[in-house]
């Protein structure tokens, strides 16, 4: 059951199962019938493997009886869901009304421009993921930059790019 995908098998080597998709296949089994049943396994799924990888949202579709692309539509609506890697640092820069008239688009241009870093993608060298966010409450402090989860504010594209560039070149 577990062989139809090309996940990472870490014990396949001596024939055992692989513990992190019995651990998955107990929590599908469990939320077959409930409502929220995707959301559940889409956590599980997440802790066990760290990110949702394509192969990973098949699956759950599969097993879930789900469209492949309503799967893909929730681990990537709900940003509590990752579909890549993880990256050491994550730059979040706010586009909600507030933040764009105050300059926020300049923000991610010098990043493109500058870096190559693209909205919604990881740097080239994996150390940097940067992802655009539609007002997150805070408007009084816009334009608003989230670095690694902390709010900064007023931010102008200057700052952006000394914070995110030093990310890059950490050793
Ligand atoms: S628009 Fe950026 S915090 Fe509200």
């Amino acid at each position: 059951m577990l062989s139809r995908i090309s996940l990472p098998q870490p014990n396949i080597e001596d024939g055992s199962p692989n513990p992190r998709f019995h651990s998955l296949d107990l929590t599908i089994r469990q939320n077959r019938n409930r409502q929220d049943a995707l959301i559940e396994v889409l956590h599980r799924a997440q802790e066990q493997f760290g990110y949702l990888e394509k192969d990973v949202l098949t699956y759950i579709a599969r097993e879930l009886k789900l469209p492949l692309s309503r799967v893909y539509g929730v681990a990537t609506f709900y940003h509590l869901f990752s579909i890549q890697p993880k990256c050491k640092h994550t730059c979040s820069i706010c586009l909600g009304t507030a933040c764009y008239t105050k300059g926020g688009q300049a923000l991610l241009d010098i990043l493109t421009k500058e870096l190559h870093l693209k909205a919604g993608e990881r740097s080239p060298n994996g150390k940097v993921f940067l992802r655009v966010e539609r007002c997150i409450g805070n408007c009084g402090v816009a334009p608003a930059a989230i670095y690694d989860g902390h709010v900064s504010r007023q931010q102008s594209p200057e700052d952006v790019l000394a914070m995110v560039k030093g990310w890059m070149e950490e050793p």
